[in-house]
């Protein structure tokens, strides 16, 4: 059925869900949010945009972006006690593990909305989540460098609060460069979907059984924290530091063609795209613009980044592999330009696709005839067979 894991009796799960929100073609390269090429939203629209289009299915008119924006803003906020949760964690904590945990506990604040089968329920903690990850996302920046919470700002859209969040001080009165907003807000839409990924799959999933969406979106943020994953743009970051020289791309590239080596190149390939991922590409355009914008053209790590793709993508072993840059291989590079540190590329992450995983958590429950999803398996194990005693093994 629609929004679930479907399976032919007898046959192994084919894991296959319906879905009207996102398509990919991996061959193509090509990425649509409700039919709406990702390269065009993420150029004409902006994240709050996006997410009434995933929620919903259609763009919104003027009159319908305005109330979903007003909605969002009566919830930016969260409540008060939950900023005890922070304290009891060490500064030095990883921020996803901090946001594993506060994001999870919302469902111990918002009794009023934890009834799946109550459509008012399912569409207030929807907006919930949408508007409060952002804020809890920047409050695991604060907790980890000893600086005060910031207030949301409802006069901001959410890139601009977020930024806001994280780096506006009480002592004086700065405020997010419009162009490092709008490369946030296009990361945001970036990253904001992406049909049945693991960490999708995930939430579908724990909500599938009827576990309170707060609770369903943590077990995403715990999935996608992995490096195959959503960790993948701190990995690659941490993998760019590491060859600290064009000179030093050849041995890298090496590493990843050896089978007895762990190492991948961190941000290229993809299960999906044999292609390139679109996202890969609008990333690299932001990531000129607001290096140029930050006076940084010639960071060392963007060159590095710039470079190695060059040779990945010449060399017969990743051609064969069809192996090219995704998304998270240009979003490290911006992020790090931006000053956002390494530990919190994730988080990001997290933040924006919140709003893919509540819309498909969303389209999932509101089938009338949901049943809880049960992937099988095809069993290698032992066949049946007798108990042996301890003493006669
Ligand atoms: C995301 O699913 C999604 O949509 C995810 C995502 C989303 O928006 O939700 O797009 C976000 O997670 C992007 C991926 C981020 N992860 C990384 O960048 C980590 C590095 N990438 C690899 O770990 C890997 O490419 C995966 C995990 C992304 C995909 O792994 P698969 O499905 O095993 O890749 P594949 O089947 O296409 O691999 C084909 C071959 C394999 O070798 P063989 O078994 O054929 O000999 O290519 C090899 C792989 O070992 N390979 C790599 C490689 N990725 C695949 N070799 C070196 N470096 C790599 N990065």
């Amino acid at each position: 059925k629609a929004g679930y894991f479907t399976y032919d009796p007898g046959y192994v799960s084919t894991g296959a869900c319906e879905s009207k929100i996102t398509f990919i073609d991996g061959e193509k390269g090509q990425l649509l949010y409700r039919g709406y090429p990702i390269e065009q939203l993420a150029e004409q629209s902006n994240f709050e945009e996006v997410a009434y289009l995933l929620l919903n299915g259609e763009l919104p008119s003027k009159e319908e972006f305005e109330n979903f924006v007003a909605k969002i803003n009566n919830h930016t906020m969260v409540h008060q006690q939950m900023m005890n949760f922070f304290n009891g964690f060490r500064r030095d904590a990883h921020p996803m593990a901090i946001m594993v945990s506060v994001v999870g506990a919302l469902s111990a604040f918002y009794h009023d909305s934890l009834d799946i089968n109550n459509p008012e329920h399912r569409d207030i903690s929807a907006l919930r989540l949408i508007a409060k990850v952002p804020t809890i996302a920047a409050m695991c920046y604060r907790y980890s460098v000893g600086h005060p919470f910031v207030y949301p700002d409802n006069d901001m859209s959410l890139a601009e609060n977020f930024l806001n969040m994280m780096f506006s001080m009480p002592t004086n009165d700065w405020k997010p460069d419009p162009v490092l907003v709008k490369a946030m807000d296009r990361i945001f839409i970036l990253h904001a979907d992406h049909e049945q990924n693991a960490s999708t799959s995930t939430v579908r999933l724990a909500g599938s059984s009827g576990a309170n969406p707060f609770a369903a979106i943590a077990s995403g943020i715990a999935c996608l924290w992995g490096p195959a994953h959503g960790g993948a743009n701190e990995a690659c970051l941490n993998m760019l530091r590491e060859i600290g020289d064009v000179s030093r791309i050849p041995e890298f590239i090496e590493r990843a063609k050896d089978k007895n080596d762990p190492f991948r190149l961190m941000g290229f390939g993809h299960r999906v795209y044999k292609n390139f991922d679109p996202r890969a590409k609008v990333m690299r355009e932001s990531a000129h613009e607001v290096l140029d914008l930050l006076g940084k053209h010639d960071d060392p790590i963007f060159k590095i980044a710039l470079e190695l793709e060059k040779i990945a993508l010449e060399d017969p072993y990743f051609i064969e592999k069809k192996l090219y840059p995704n998304v998270d291989f240009y979003s490290g590079v911006i992020l790090d330009a931006m000053g956002i540190p390494t530990n919190m590329f994730t988080v990001i992450f997290a933040l924006a696709r919140t709003v893919g995983w509540v819309s498909q958590w969303h389209e999932m429950i509101g089938e009338d005839d949901r049943r809880i999803g049960r992937p099988r398996q095809l069993y290698t194990g032992a066949t049946e067979r007798d108990y042996v005693d301890l003493n006669k093994r």
